[in-house]
């Protein structure tokens, strides 16, 4: 039987991966997958993250199931860090997934589940995994306009004109905040307009919040989905902790479903927890318990803040030095862009034989789109990058 399997196509991100790892060059620079890395290279565990581990160890009794829909205070305290104030609590149902891609899985199958005829709307480009899952669970996608090659911003233009075409039941997959793999976002007004169309339509919005905290701030990168959960009648929502606390392996992650019409909060819930039982029974309990420990002590909350405020601001900071050490190279201004962007992610807009040129004779890594984390850079491999960026032609 087994030899009826056929080869499955390789995952660009994580193919790089592997690529990086067996370089034997020492001056090799990783700029591919989105983990994010201090100025020494290395991804710590988070200080909170750490003092709520020891404090779990001391406390922790059981390691018995929890509830199919993971720990009701988790959901209560990420509801509350995405959502804010925005929504009432008793119009969300919401369940604990396996990291932010467990929410996305999962939230394609509701979708599935709901209207089996629903167009998945997605953003050219958008995470490649968004199309292989989609494409997995046999779902139709059609993508719209996102991003500007010249400018190397939003389409806006063009994404309104492609929006125009959704229909009623379909669902439109949008990113919360800091863009992947462009960094290039909409502002509020741009989102207000969005909402009105999709509103006008009858069509949901599915958004993917997975850098929150990574852009302009935890409160500010929230502020899209906010407006949306408030706004319109029906919104799913998938995000993700794996960034924003540094619990990648951890798998942590929430899927919310927001409703206007409160009646139908139980069997949405009651959906929600049945998808979990099919596919993996209980979520993971570690990581989403130290995120709940975290957002729920005051000191251990502000301490978190602060560390990621800080990873924020250095990521900042690595955007004007490149974009600046690009200026001065190149002796123009169209690598701007890379101040403007925010969050892990910026798409160069260069071709792939550019971005492999930069592997083979830079041993630089990055996505074969041109996405670079910035991250993964430091105040030392910046001049590098910028060099060999202008050496290329890009
Ligand atoms: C990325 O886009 O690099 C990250 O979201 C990691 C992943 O799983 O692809």
């Amino acid at each position: 039987m087994f030899q009826n399997l056929k080869e499955q196509p390789a995952d660009k991100i994580l193919a790089l991966m592997a690529q990086y790892k067996a370089d034997t060059r020492d001056t090799k620079i990783d700029l591919g997958v989105g983990v994010y890395k201090n100025a020494q290279g290395e991804t710590p565990v988070m200080r909170a993250i750490k003092a709520a581990e020891q404090k779990l160890w001391e406390v922790e009794t059981s390691k018995s199931y929890v509830a199919l829909a993971g720990d009701p205070a988790f959901s209560d305290a990420m509801i509350e860090l995405v959502l804010g104030t925005s929504v009432a609590r008793d119009l969300v149902a919401s369940v604990a997934t396996p990291g932010g891609t467990g929410a996305v899985r999962q939230g394609f199958e509701l979708v599935k589940m709901a209207n089996p005829k629903a167009r998945v709307f997605v953003s050219d480009p958008t995470w490649p995994n968004h199309l292989s899952i989609l494409k997995y669970l046999e779902m139709e996608m059609v993508p719209y306009r996102y991003f500007d090659n010249d400018t190397r911003g939003v389409a806006y233009e063009g994404m309104l004109a492609d929006l125009d075409q959704v229909a009623e039941g379909d669902i439109v997959l949008l990113h919360g905040c800091c863009h992947n793999p462009t960094g290039a976002n909409l502002n509020l007004t741009q989102w207000q307009a969005v909402i009105d169309l999709l509103n006008a339509k009858g069509a949901v919005p599915m958004i993917d919040i997975a850098y929150q905290g990574f852009g302009d701030g935890l409160e500010e990168d929230a502020q899209a989905v906010r407006m949306v959960a408030s706004s319109c009648p029906e919104t799913i929502i998938a995000a993700s902790c794996s960034k924003n606390f540094g619990v990648y392996r951890e798998r942590t992650g929430l899927l919310m479903m927001v409703s206007q019409d409160g009646s139908g909060r139980a069997l949405n819930q009651q959906t929600l927890n049945f998808l979990n039982r099919q596919n993996f029974s209980f979520p993971p309990d570690h990581g989403a318990r130290l995120v709940t420990m975290v957002l729920q002590d005051d000191a251990l909350r502000a301490d978190w803040k602060a560390e990621l405020e800080d990873v924020r601001l250095g990521m900042l900071a690595l955007r004007e030095q490149l974009a600046g050490e690009l200026q001065r190279l190149s002796g123009s201004d169209r690598f701007g862009f890379i101040a403007q962007h925010r969050g892990m992610f910026s798409r160069l807009g260069t071709s792939p034989d550019k971005v492999e040129l930069l592997r083979k004779e830079h041993a630089i890594y990055m996505v074969g789109d041109s996405r670079l984390n910035i991250a993964g850079l430091n105040a030392e491999t910046v001049p590098i990058l910028a060099k060999a960026i202008v050496d290329c032609g890009i």
